[in-house]
This record gives structure tokens, sequence and C-alpha cells, in this order.
């Protein structure tokens, strides 16, 4: 069993991986147009020349990346799997000299074995201002925030201001 990077050929496997979670929440849909935009994000697991498993780390800058759409085929999970994929996204968050990975989960326990700690989802605010905003359940989140790292200081994300304050419509004159 091994860790690669995905290639484009890999997105329709990817998406329907993720598609077995998205029904009950676990993980948030992805288009494959949207797999393919960001194959680069996306490590797979291999076991015997078969895709068994895909995650993705986003990157927000070297202050922050976020681990999302991990998941592992039925038959191989509990066979390392997870550890295999989660270990190759630290790595390469490691390579793109990223300080702090940070994630959403309802099972705490599995990334806590992974050495993530618990945090308050106000401590990444790249992620509630890209996610967060504009989820359905956000008054009613079950989701629990870990990160593994610093904690970062600052956010590469802009604030959403009025559109006023960027678009001036100069008057027309006839
Ligand atoms: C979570 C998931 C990726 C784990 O994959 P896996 O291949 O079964 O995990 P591994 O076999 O590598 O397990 C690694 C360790 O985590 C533990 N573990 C696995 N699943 C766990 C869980 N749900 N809760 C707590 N611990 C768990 C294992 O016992 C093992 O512990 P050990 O190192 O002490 O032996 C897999 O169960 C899955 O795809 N779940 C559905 C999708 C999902 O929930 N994704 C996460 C969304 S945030």
């Amino acid at each position: 069993m091994h860790a690669r990077s995905a290639k484009l050929p890999d997105a329709f496997v990817i998406e329907q991986l993720i598609q077995v979670h998205v029904g009950d929440g676990t993980l948030l849909p992805r288009s494959l147009a949207e797999i393919c935009e960001n194959i680069r994000d996306f490590t797979v697991v291999e076991h015997d020349g078969e895709i068994v498993g895909c995650g993705a780390l986003h990157l927000y800058g070297m202050h922050l990346a976020e681990i999302r759409s991990i998941t592992v085929t039925s038959k191989a999970k509990g066979s390392g799997a997870g550890r295999v994929l989660i270990d190759a996204l630290l790595q390469e968050a490691q390579k793109q000299s990223v300080t702090c990975v940070c994630l959403f989960t309802r099972i705490p326990e599995f990334f806590a074995r992974m050495g993530f700690d618990v945090v308050k989802k106000e401590a990444l605010p790249d992620k509630v201002l890209k996610d967060c905003v504009r989820c359905p359940r956000q008054n009613a989140c079950d989701e629990i925030a870990m990160y593994r790292g610093t904690l970062p200081k600052s956010t590469a994300r802009r604030r959403p201001h009025a559109a006023q304050s960027y678009v001036q419509i100069a008057p027309q004159h006839a």
C-alpha cells in the first residue's frame, strides 16, 4: 500500500469515493469539475494497483493548510490506509513549508491518533470565511475543528465588504 499524488485520470474514482459520504454530511460534495480543477490538491492511496482512498490538502498560505475529502473504501477500512493518507498529506504540507494543518471532522478520535488537537473554529478564520459562512448547518455545526502545528496569527483571506467600497460607478454625462 502506498500514497501518490493524484492525476487527472483519477478524478472519476475520487468523485465516487467522496460521493459515498456526502449524503450523511460526512464529506462536503465535490463535483467532477471541481476535483479536476483542484486535482493537484489530492493524494490517493493504492493497494494492488487499485485506488482505495483519497484525500486533499487545500493550501491557504504558509500559515495554514486544510486536510479535506478524506475517505477510504469500506473494504480497505482498518487496513492502515487512512494513516498512510494522512501521513502523505502531512508530508506534502511540510514540503510546502506550511506551519499549521487544520481540519473539521466528526471523528476527532481518529485524527487525535494522527497528532491533531481540538481547537475553537474561530481560531481558523480562513476556513470559516471560505466554507462555514455559506454552510446551511453553520448554526448547528456538529463538526470539531482540529489542528497540528502552530495556530495562525493572521488570515490570508479578506473579510467580505459591501460592494460599494469596491465599485464606484461614475455618473454618466449626456
Ligand atoms: C476515517 C477513515 C479514513 C479511517 O481510515 P482507516 O484506513 O480505517 O484507518 P487506519 O486503519 O489507518 O487507522 C489508523 C488508526 O486510527 C484508528 N481509527 C480508524 N478509524 C477510527 C475512527 N473512526 N475513530 C477512532 N479511531 C479510528 C485505528 O484503530 C488505527 O489506530 P492504531 O494506529 O492505534 O492502530 C475511514 O474510516 C473512512 O473513510 N471513514 C469514512 C469517511 C470519513 O469519516 N472521513 C473523515 C472525514 S473528516
